[in-house]
């Protein structure tokens, strides 16, 4: 509410007041007028005035007195002294106190008084206008901290909605990769479920060596899908129980490549297809590795992983012409190739494992979750 602009004038001169009443008589404003400065107090309280003009030589409370507690009381009120020529050190010490807007003389000139006044309620607006700006800002401060709170907690929200749909897509994208998996392990009776276990033993043997979350399950996928060229491969030669000759044994050493090209166009199995290809190859960088005699490092650390839980599975799996073999055996031969075959910090890890877990690591059917197994 805008309120009618008020002036109180304080002065122990009847004649002061009345000639200032009467000077203010045509302008648009309320004029509140007291002796005293008790009096003025009172008449403070009861309206509501934006400018005070008080006398400083008054009985009982000074001006400078007066004009100090209104601005306690009221510091949004446009303070001014009206004060002779003989107080003027008094006056100029208010003003420095920063007690009072504006000094006026007596005498005064009529049309400087008139002036002064409409200036002193244009101050007063001016301040309740910065007032309520503030006072605006902080609000929408306040506002603008709420809403960011507020988005803050959304985007959390929407982050882990998100992350639970990945999860779902993965999960869906493993399930898939598995389905082919078995798809490959069903040609031959004997390796059923020989790429769910491979997978299974060379995430842990990733987990062992200390490896994070996204290489585990790269592994993990690497080792579902290291025989997956084995489709390209004839039937009979994979099922073949006894030896195979070297022609057959040339088809066979294929299907690392064939795997490679069949996942190669496959975008999210792009960092697969090496560890695919590159699986049956020997850590010393001999010939009896296919299909690049790769050496060492150059191998991709997953193919190194794969091929010793490969040869774990194979050895602790029946086959057409032996049962599997005892933990012993695959340990000898472990140990036997470490570093010619096998690459030794992979083969150290695997042997932890077997320490660690006895026969239970290869019990056949375990149920594998890479997530729980991840975050596990
Ligand atoms: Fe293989
Ligand atoms: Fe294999």
């Amino acid at each position: 509410m805008q309120h009618p602009q008020t002036v109180l004038f304080v002065d122990d001169e009847v004649n002061i007041l009345k000639a200032l009443q009467r000077l203010l008589r045509s302008e648009r404003m309320n004029v509140l007028c007291a002796s005293r400065g008790e009096e003025a107090l009172e008449l403070l309280q009861k309206n509501h005035v934006q400018v005070v003009v008080s006398d400083q030589r008054m009985p009982q409370m000074s001006g400078v007195d007066f004009l100090s507690r209104v601005r306690e009381r009221s510091p949004d009120i446009v303070r001014m002294m009206l004060t002779g020529y003989t107080e003027m050190d008094i006056a100029v010490d208010a003003i420095n106190q920063g007690e009072i807007y504006r000094l006026i003389t007596k005498p005064w000139n009529d049309d400087e008084m008139r002036a002064t006044i409409r200036q002193a309620f244009d101050h007063a607006g001016l301040k309740a206008e910065i007032k309520r700006l503030n006072m605006v800002t902080r609000e929408q401060n306040f506002k603008l901290q709420d809403m960011n709170r507020n988005l803050e907690g959304k985007v959390r929200e929407r982050t882990k909605q998100l992350g639970a749909k990945h999860q779902e897509l993965r999960n869906g994208y493993v399930q898939t990769i598995r389905a082919l998996a078995n798809a490959v392990d069903a040609k031959d009776a004997y390796t059923r479920g020989h790429s769910e276990r491979v997978g299974v033993y060379a995430s842990k043997v990733a987990r062992e060596m200390g490896y994070k979350r996204e290489f585990i399950e790269r592994v993990y996928i690497a080792g579902l899908l290291h025989d997956v060229g084995k489709i390209g491969v004839p039937d009979a030669v994979i099922a073949k129980p006894d030896r195979l000759d070297p022609e057959e044994y040339a088809e066979i050493q294929q299907h690392p490549e064939i795997g490679a090209k069949i996942l190669e166009p496959v975008d999210f199995l792009r960092e697969v297809v090496p560890c695919v290809r590159h699986h049956h190859e020997w850590f010393d960088g001999s010939d009896r590795g296919y299909p690049l005699c790769l050496e060492g490092e150059r191998i991709p650390l997953p193919s190194r992983m794969i091929l010793v839980a490969d040869t774990v599975e194979a050895m602790t799996s029946d086959r057409p012409y032996r049962d599997g073999l005892p933990m012993d055996a695959v340990y000898a031969e472990l140990t036997k190739y470490s570093g010619s075959q096998f690459d030794p910090t992979c083969v150290d890890a695997m042997i932890r494992l077997f320490d660690r877990e006895g026969e239970s690591f290869i019990k056949k059917d375990q149920q594998f979750d890479i997530y729980e197994f991840i975050e596990g």
